[in-house]
């Protein structure tokens, strides 16, 4: 097989794609900017976070404060996006993913900056897209479980505003803060799926809100953030197993035997585990053991296919895995998993687009063809 053919039939694993300054992800350690995950997750606020992805650099309290207000000033969205939303949200084959996707395209149309690639345009619409997304999110589960719009609530950060849209009810300290960090950790992970997508439409030139809904699209697939989704599907189905009498070690005993893949496993470049899914794992755990044995479950089951899989495959988890425990505890609808992944990588991706357009060249590679070889049509 000759080099390139083994690069596309790698999928690309292992190739440099190009230079980024707002994300590295290596089996020791993942930095945004230069911090390392563990650190933020620790000590940062989902807002400074993405003023870091967006900005380049820590705020100060002046610039957090500013940023603050722009995104509070921000988290309506139009009338006519709610008729959308009322319109898709219900219907029996859109996933929240597809009407979210759906939404952001629109939304480009309401846009002032909407067709302009200058820097600060882009931190405008970045920034905007940044408040709306939980406020479509919160409005299209207020639509889908049939109760009156929540509006924003300005006396909530980003991450217990969304908690709140999604439910009407005010999350408390530990629900709010749990929220926060999973945003922080899904905010950016370099040139993933997504994130690559976003940058191959920015690199015609074309636009944020275009290479965002895009970026969606890539997304929702359950190789990449569609994966929460997946997992927590998977752990409800080894429940019912486990109901009709097997026990954990069977389930996988059989998914072995049928190469299924499992959820919320394995990672094209982590191959000794992703350093984001110990810190949501014990967040979770955390919080499922005040929450009592109901919830506590997800994660006995869940701990027992982590041990299997490592055991057995050498296959770690990656942070879908306890994302979906975590946000099953919180009472999120499995649907909303991936839109929430959105809600924070929009800040990641919209870096990168900002990035690829201020130092752009067409992304354009070769592909090796294969298929027959030159033939007259009049033959
Ligand atoms: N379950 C069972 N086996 C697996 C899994 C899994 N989740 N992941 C990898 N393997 C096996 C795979 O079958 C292969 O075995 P063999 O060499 O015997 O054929 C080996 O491990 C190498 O896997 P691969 O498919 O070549 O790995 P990849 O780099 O192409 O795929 C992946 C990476 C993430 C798509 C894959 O691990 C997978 O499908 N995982 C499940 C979906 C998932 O959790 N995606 C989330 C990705 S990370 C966060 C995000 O983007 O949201």
């Amino acid at each position: 097989m000759s080099a390139t053919a083994e690069l596309k039939s790698s999928g690309l694993e292992g190739v440099s794609a190009g230079k980024s300054a707002v994300c590295c992800v290596d089996q020791g350690t993942l930095l945004y900017r230069g911090y390392e995950i563990a650190d933020l997750a620790k000590n940062a606020t989902f807002e400074e976070v993405a003023y870091l992805l967006l900005v380049g650099e820590k705020p100060n309290a002046t610039q957090l404060a500013n940023f603050k207000k722009s995104l509070l000033a921000h988290r309506e969205i139009p009338d006519d996006v709610v008729d959308i939303l009322r319109q898709t949200a219900t219907q029996p084959n859109a996933h929240p993913m597809d009407v979210l996707r759906t939404c952001i395209s629109y939304m480009a149309h309401f846009d002032p900056d909407c067709q302009s690639i200058d820097p600060e345009a882009e931190l405008r619409k970045s920034t905007r897209l940044t408040a709306q997304i939980p406020t479509i999110i919160g409005h299209m589960q207020n639509i889908i479980d049939g109760r009156d719009i929540v509006k924003p609530d300005p006396s909530l950060d980003h991450a217990a505003n969304l908690l709140y849209m999604m439910t009407g009810r005010k999350p408390s300290a530990e629900e709010a803060r749990i929220i926060d960090v999973s945003l922080i950790l899904y905010a950016e992970h370099d040139f993933n799926a997504s994130t690559f997508t976003g940058r191959v439409i920015a690199g015609t030139l074309s636009d944020l809100h275009g290479a965002v809904a895009g970026a969606v699209a890539a997304l929702k697939g359950p190789l990449h953030g569609g994966a929460n989704e997946a997992a927590m599907e998977m752990l409800k189905e080894i429940d019912q197993f486990i109901a009709k009498g097997g026990t954990v070690d069977d389930f996988m005993t059989r998914a072995f035997a049928e190469k299924r893949k499992l959820m919320g496993f394995g990672h094209r470049v982590y191959k000794n585990g992703d350093h984001r899914a110990g810190i949501l794992n014990a967040l979770g755990r955390a919080y499922a053991e005040k929450k009592g044995p109901d919830a506590v479950k997800w994660f006995d089951i869940g701990d027992k296919v982590q041990k299997i899989m490592l055991d057995q495959k050498n296959i770690f988890p990656n942070v879908d895995f306890p994302c979906g425990m975590t946000y099953f505890t919180l009472g999120i609808p499995v649907p909303q998993y991936t839109p929430i992944f959105v809600a924070a990588r929009i800040t990641g991706w919209a870096a990168h687009i900002m990035e690829q357009h201020q130092n752009n060249r067409l992304i354009r590679p070769l592909a090796e063809y294969t298929g027959p070889a030159q033939r007259k049509w009049n033959a």
